[in-house]
């Protein structure tokens, strides 16, 4: 056995709660989802980290408005606080350099992550993952089986399909799902709510096309006056009320 597995589940001892945001397709707003579910839950006075687990294509600090910044290390190494969220990035490291990670390499870095972020004490700790239900997701599932997913989907004949399979993956593999969110809702189509009722899962409400929303990526204050910040703020609450 790895003897990093080990040192993972020391360095989320003091984690209640862990939250994966995921969707099996791409573009889906899992990272502006998962971003603003972190500041929503620190707003209400929890202790939050932010974990972005696309190595490639890191988006978190960018809709944080944090680039530049770099953590310290002792032992370890600290998230950066940014607007009272724990936030950790390969892009602290990296910066904007390509990540070209394939096979082995995607685990060996989530791993190593894992292994060296000290996380402390936290009530919820928010994962972003990369896009479909690939490498990263089975390894969440596999080295932090309590982890629970929250999955999005959106009410289109291209997603549909694969908030289905993912459903049922996540099923197969016992891993717990907290709900389902629809993004970019259309009225009148009710397909991903019902998906969740067959699946016996929560619908935890829809997030609409906020037109508003890109202006307001890189800079928190006034994300959290955006109408999608709003929605994500019920869900929080539903989540972790
Ligand atoms: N409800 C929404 N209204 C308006 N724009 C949105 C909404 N949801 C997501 N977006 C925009 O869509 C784009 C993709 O969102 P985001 O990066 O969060 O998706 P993702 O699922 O994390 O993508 P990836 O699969 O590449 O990680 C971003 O430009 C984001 O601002
Ligand atoms: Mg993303």
């Amino acid at each position: 056995m790895d003897p990093r597995a080990a040192a993972v589940d020391d360095r989320l001892a003091g984690v209640d709660r862990i939250v994966a945001v995921t969707g099996s397709k791409g573009g889906i707003g899992k990272s502006v989802i998962s971003t603003s579910l972190a500041l929503a839950w620190a707003d209400e006075g929890r202790r939050v980290g932010l974990f972005d687990l696309d190595f490639t294509s890191p988006s978190d600090h960018v809709i944080l408005g944090a680039a530049g910044h770099f953590p310290a290390e002792d032992f370890g190494v600290d998230p950066l606080l940014i607007e009272g969220v724990r936030t950790m990035s390969v892009a602290f490291f990296s910066g904007e350099a390509a990540a070209p990670l394939r096979g082995g390499d995607v685990t060996n870095t989530l791993l190593e992550m894992l292994a060296i972020t000290r996380w402390g004490d936290l009530d919820i700790l928010v994962l972003d993952l990369p896009p479909g239900l690939g490498d990263i997701a089975l390894d969440v599932v596999r080295l932090v089986p309590r982890t629970e997913f929250l999955l999005l989907g959106a009410a289109s004949r291209v997603v549909i399909g694969s908030v289905r399979r993912a459903l049922r993956l996540l099923t197969e593999l016992q891993a717990p799902i907290v709900g389902v969110v629809e993004n970019l809702g259309r009225d009148g189509d009710d397909s991903v709510a019902e998906l969740a009722g067959q699946f016996g899962v929560p619908f935890l409400g829809v997030v609409p096309y906020d037109p508003g929303l890109e202006d307001a990526l890189g800079d928190p204050q006034r994300l959290r006056n955006t109408r999608l910040f709003g929605t994500v703020r019920g869900i929080a609450r539903s989540v972790a009320g």
